[in-house]
């Protein structure tokens, strides 16, 4: 079968058309290379030639010795967390050496090496970076893989590119933001392509355009269908022959120049035999099917049943697959056969191989996968899932963990016939992972949907696990307006554990540190009570337990004789047992309930130890809160010049830290005391850096207001209170916590 089309795999290399776009590219790339890092996105219709497009700018790049990586991205759930990245960087990895290594990626090799353990390998010895919360650890990764990537662009340009990346996980899209805005001074291009079809206004791709195209570096090209021109040389190139001018203006017409379609249309008139035919005899004879699934389907059927069968089932595996897990999904052909089908396929263009790796193929387009997936029945995709989710199973044995997500996708799609075990089993591991990279987005989608496998068919699973995942992906990613969620599982799944006598877990769980700011956690003293009650006395965690009651409880009664009481009591449980940590805690958090009682000697007084304790004891997240509080109480007290070292000296702690939150936090202190005394060209620069940081924010959002009133600028402060008045409508249960 087939004539002159495609068995030498001609048409794949063949490139038509797309000059201004060339030219527009070929210009960023230019650009990098000198040192103005670029971000350019393809957008497009399936098909239209994104990839395609990307591949040609590559082999450009190349050719002037650019080094370029490629990250793809699929749409079948089951991509580990930051996928487009993990491939980049992993391919960037594998091909250094350790010393080369080490100095691109300098200290932030011990943060990347926590999304890709390899990195640890290679480079032993690292020093762990101090634990942050989820939230401020995530900005951390994202500062040392922009680092890196910089770093490596200055010892050899670099174009990134990142396709499909409509189905990007949602922390790619955010590491996609942060890398964006430090483009600007590196020789680095990032070019991405995405679908524009596939977005909706809730699309978290819509919301990641709207934030990267204000950058400078930011450029956008829709590709359209190819002109007739095009069209007719495409056909020409890719028949190898000459087409009369009927048969170009007949695939023209139904193709609208979708490269795609085109050769799709071609392929199955060459296999037909009808190129050549109706170059003779005219069009009349030719019968183009309507739409690109018609073709494929119609393109399958010319293939033998074995090769049907062997696509159908590569299809539901994803868009790449390996013969090793074909072999062991079709059992009643040989290898040897198998690999006979394959070629068929090969052939056919419908599959290519992806070197380096030896037996990893993916379909040619995602189009060819669809087409073989919507002809499968329901119940045989659901079938074709489990089994591939068994043999996954035995297959990586030894390394679940890191395949947590693909066989919850597996499992979740045949939960049907496999039951909710497999499902809750995987997506509890899958979130758990996500958690351990920092992808909390990602986390929250698996243990939501372990939970609600869990609620409808209740499993041997713990349900405690899932909710305490849940808790943990929630405060990290809804902020402060999900406190009470998160607070809300956190009490749930503290009372299955003790519901099952492991009073020891229950406990510990009730100590997870979600940011209890004024009314946003009501209730919360009342559940860190009953956790008390059971912690063992006199131990540190009674101790920790405590002042975090104290705290807790004044903000929600207002009683601070109490709480100083209480804290107090931690105080004396901290000293007995000399233990500098705790007592570090106890004191930080005693000086915010200070400040918040506007007993400003005392928030000095706390702070001021928990200062002198930082240099012995390591608790970052201690030492920023009690700075703050120390700062804002001395400002308040009057010295407004020892308030501005201490903020600054607060500002550069977060900075050592990378922690995003505290960054953000310690810009709006500084905004705010250069405000009052009258600064104010530091506290606009500070604001400005906080608003680059944090989008919208409320605190630095107002203080820049009324900076802009007191210049007399009425329409910019208009503008930043308009900001603040959306932010306040979308999210109006956030300012019960305003402070
Ligand atoms: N300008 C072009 N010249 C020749 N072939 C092209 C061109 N653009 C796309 N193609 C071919 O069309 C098919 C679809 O293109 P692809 O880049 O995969 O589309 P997309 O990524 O937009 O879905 C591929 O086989 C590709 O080789
Ligand atoms: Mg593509």
């Amino acid at each position: 079968m087939g004539e002159t089309v495609t068995s030498s795999g001609q048409a794949g290399r063949i490139f038509v058309g797309r000059q201004r776009e060339m030219g527009e590219l070929t210009t960023a790339l230019e650009s990098s290379v000198s040192g103005r890092g670029r971000l350019v996105l393809l957008a497009g219709e399936p098909g239209i030639g994104k990839t395609r497009t990307a591949q040609e700018l590559a082999q450009e790049a190349e050719a002037r010795g650019v080094e370029v990586i490629w990250g793809r991205c699929y749409e079948e759930e089951g991509s580990p967390p930051f996928w487009p990245w993990v491939q980049v960087i992993r391919s960037y990895v594998e091909r250094r050496d350790p010393g080369p290594l080490q100095l691109v990626m300098g200290a932030g090799a011990a943060d990347i090496g926590e999304l890709l353990p390899e990195i640890l390998q290679k480079l032993p010895g690292l020093e762990p970076a101090p634990a942050l919360s989820p939230e401020a650890a995530r900005f951390r990764l994202f500062d040392s893989i922009t680092r890196f990537l910089k770093a490596a662009g200055r010892s050899q340009p670099l174009v990134l590119v990142l396709d499909d990346i409509h189905w990007a996980d949602e922390p790619s899209l955010q590491l996609l933001q942060f890398v964006a805005r430090e483009l600007e001074d590196s020789c680095v291009m990032v070019l991405g392509c995405y679908r524009d079809v596939e977005l909706s206004r809730q699309h978290p791709l819509s919301d990641t355009l709207a934030r990267i195209s204000r950058e400078a570096v930011y450029q956008w090209h829709l590709l359209r269908g190819l002109d007739r021109n095009d069209t007719a040389n495409f056909i020409e190139s890719a028949a190898g022959t000459n087409v009369s001018r009927s048969v170009v203006e007949a695939v023209f017409t139904h193709t609208e120049g979708n490269p795609f379609f085109t050769t799709e249309v071609i392929q199955l008139l060459s296999d037909r035999g009808e190129l050549a035919e109706v170059t003779v005899g005219g069009p009349e004879g030719i019968r183009i099917p309507e739409g690109v699934r018609e073709v494929i389907g119609q393109r399958l059927n010319r293939l033998s049943g074995d090769c049907n069968q062997v696509l159908s089932t590569a299809a539901v595996i994803g868009r790449e697959f390996t013969v090793n897990l074909l072999n062991r999904l079709i059992e009643d052909l040989s290898e040897d056969k198998l690999l006979e089908v394959l070629e068929e396929a090969l052939a056919a263009r419908l599959i290519e191989e992806l070197p380096p790796n030896v037996g990893l193929y993916q379909f040619t387009h995602r189009l060819v996968q669809e087409a073989l997936i919507q002809e499968l029945s329901l119940t045989r995709r659901v079938r074709l899932h489990a089994r591939i989710g068994g043999v996954l199973e035995d297959m990586y044995e030894a390394a679940l963990e890191s395949h947590s997500s693909e066989l919850a996708y597996h499992f979740s799609q045949s939960e049907a016939v496999t039951g909710s075990e497999k499902v809750v089993e995987y997506s509890i591991m899958a979130g758990e992972q996500a958690i351990q990279s920092y992808a909390c987005e990602e986390a929250e989608v698996h243990f939501r949907r372990a939970l609600t496998s869990w609620e409808e068919q209740a499993t041997d699973a713990e349900p405690a696990e899932i909710l305490y995942g849940l808790a943990q992906a929630v405060a990290a990613t809804g902020g402060r307006s999900a406190a009470p969620e998160a607070l809300g599982y956190l009490e749930r799944a503290f009372q299955y554990y003790l519901d099952a006598g492991d009073v020891a877990r229950a406990v510990e769980i009730a100590e997870y540190p979600v940011d209890h700011r004024a009314g946003t956690t009501a209730g919360m003293s009342d559940f860190i009570s009953r956790a008390l009650s059971m912690a063992p006395p006199d131990s540190q965690q009674e101790g920790r337990l405590l002042s975090t009651y104290a705290l807790a409880r004044y903000k929600e009664t207002g009683d601070y004789d109490r709480a100083r009481d209480v804290f107090n009591r931690a105080l004396v449980i901290a000293r007995q047992q000399g233990d500098l940590a705790l007592e570090m805690r106890v004191l930080a958090d005693a000086s915010e309930a200070a400040w918040w009682h506007l007993s400003l000697p005392e928030a000095v007084e706390y702070g001021r130890k928990v200062v002198e304790l930082s240099a012995q004891v390591d608790d970052p997240r201690a030492e920023s809160q009690a700075r703050t509080y120390l700062e804002r109480a001395t400002a308040a007290l009057g010295d407004a010049p020892a308030a501005r070292r201490g903020l600054s000296a607060l500002l550069a702690h977060a900075e050592r830290l990378r922690a995003q939150p505290q960054i953000i936090d310690a810009l709006a202190r500084n905004a705010e005391i250069g405000f009052f005394t009258g600064d104010w060209e530091a506290a606009l620069d500070f604001c400005d850096r906080g608003l680059a940081l944090a989008g919208v924010q409320p605190y630095i959002g107002s203080v820049r207001a009324l900076l802009e009133y007191e210049r007399g600028a009425f329409a910019e402060g208009w503008s930043h209170m308009e900001g603040l008045a959306g932010f306040v409508s979308r999210t109006s249960t956030e300012l019960t916590g305003f402070r």
